[in-house]
């Protein structure tokens, strides 16, 4: 029988308070912190929806799993389980665990990076795309069109651009500098938006045929075959986990986090199938992580990941994982927010270009936005605009090509109340929108700005 309610397929036996502050608190708060979220501390904020990543509620299994975690140096047991699910779920043949998906990524790229390589990819995650140009290689995103629209309604915005590939390949043929190509599952720079089965299988003919190795950035790789089995023709009838398997049948290696489809809240995995790959990484990663068989986590990690691996092909889960942020993204529709559509697996993405067009993007109209939600609501969200992307050159300010606000859901943390009090606190937002200000930097270091910059009110 159908329910209209989303039920969470979890009752919970261990809570940890959240803090109410004062609106008149949130002011000091929020100038205190020079209007960067990032600054705020954890207990003065209500909702954190900032990331998914590490920042899921474990299971009681997988916290029992944290009590029997072996600790031993060599061969611990735990990796002999993690290695079992990980060759279960995707055939694969050398399983390295590591802290976590940037460490996979710098392992990867230390190898196989370097001047003149390019590296394609649907969209480069940031510190994907910092990994590979630290080593002077170029980053390449060939995600299709429908992906760059905000509202087109494609039902795999994620898809890679195949023309585009291939040209791609057909100019470098014989030059050897593509030593793979990549492919994000779901999309998380272009909105969490999911690559069909189709797409990845095609991706990797392409790639045999040009004889490219084919990686992929699998951090959500669960939520992305869910979307297959909703939206893919054909895929209707079968099971998640056989849809995954399938996935990683087509690739020769991947990099993964485990803080976001793993559920635990730290952890990554490198795993590819070439000896002599493997053989590289792991001298690399005896060099900087640990040795193979912990990879820089505690034997415990190594059991929590396996047993969220396990999990988080639960069809349950993911039915009400998806339906949930789903949820949230049509009640912010119906109250006339612009979001990117069609809503994404692990985050709502607003448009707040086209939100606050009194707003222009030198004034950071989703920063903007970031701000009022917190003073509000206490709720943190994370802008993705020009704040992260834009930048000055010659004193010119080059804006980001979108100007969005991320609301990132936790896994398994908040519950359907919380996500109606998101939705209220929008419902008031939305009648005093007008009067939202931008914000300029006062102060930023030279990278990576959004993480620390200091701003003010205009
Ligand atoms: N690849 C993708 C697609 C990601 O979304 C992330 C992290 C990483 C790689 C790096 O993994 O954080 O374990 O080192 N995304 C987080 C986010 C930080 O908020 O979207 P990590």
């Amino acid at each position: 029988m159908q329910f209209k309610t989303i039920i969470e397929p979890f009752r919970i036996k261990m809570v940890e308070p959240l803090r109410m502050t004062s609106a008149r608190e949130r002011v000091e708060i929020l100038k205190k912190a020079h209007y960067n979220l990032f600054l705020i501390r954890a207990r003065d904020i209500l909702i954190d929806l900032l990331t998914d990543s590490g920042t899921g509620a474990m299971s009681a299994r997988q916290w029992a799993k944290m009590i029997e975690g072996d600790e031993s140096y060599a061969g611990c047991e735990s990796y002999y389980e993690l290695e079992e699910v990980v060759k279960d779920l995707t055939g694969m043949k050398h399983v390295f665990p590591t802290h976590q998906g940037r460490a996979s990524e710098r392992i990867l790229f230390q190898i196989l990076g370097g001047e003149g390589i390019i590296i394609p990819n649907n969209t480069h995650f940031d510190t994907t795309r910092a990994n590979i140009e630290f080593t002077k290689a170029e980053a390449l995103d060939l995600v299709i069109e429908e992906g760059k629209k905000p509202q087109s309604d494609h039902p795999f915005k994620g898809n890679m651009d195949l023309d585009k590939l291939e040209k791609l390949f057909k100019e470098n043929e014989g030059k050897n500098n593509i030593p793979l190509c990549l492919l994000t599952i779901t999309n998380n720079s272009g909105g969490g938006q999911p690559v069909s089965l189709e797409n990845i299988k095609a991706t990797s003919t392409l790639c045999k045929e040009y004889n490219i190795p084919f990686f992929l950035d699998a951090c959500r790789f669960a939520e992305n075959a869910y979307f297959i089995k909703l939206r893919e023709k054909g895929q209707g009838n079968r099971s998640v986990k056989e849809i995954c398997q399938e996935v990683f049948s087509f690739a020769d290696g991947f990099t993964f986090s485990g803080k976001k489809d793993a559920i635990v809240n730290i952890g990554g995995l490198l795993v590819v199938n070439d000896d002599e790959l493997a053989g590289k990484i792991q001298n690399i990663e005896i060099l900087t992580e640990g040795y193979p068989t912990y990879g820089g986590l505690a034997g415990r990690d190594l059991a929590a990941m396996a047993q969220g691996l396990r999990e988080v092909v639960e069809e349950d889960y993911l039915e009400y994982r998806i339906k949930s942020t789903a949820y949230l993204g049509k009640k912010l529709i119906e109250i006339g927010v612009p979001l990117l559509t069609p809503i994404g697996g692990h985050a709502v993405y607003i448009d707040a270009k086209s939100y606050l067009p009194h707003i222009p993007p030198e004034q950071f109209p989703a920063q903007a936005l970031a701000c009022e939600l917190y003073l509000v609501g206490g709720i943190r969200s994370v802008e993705i605009g020009s704040l992260m992307f834009g930048k000055t050159e010659n004193g010119k300010f080059i804006a980001s090509p979108m100007e969005l606000l991320r609301l990132a859901i936790p896994r398994r943390v908040y519950t359907q109340s919380h996500i109606d009090f998101v939705i209220e606190v929008f419902q008031r937002v939305h009648t005093q929108k007008d009067k939202i200000r931008g914000v300029k930097i006062v102060e930023e270091p030279p990278f990576l700005r959004h993480f620390s910059a200091k701003l003010a009110l205009i």
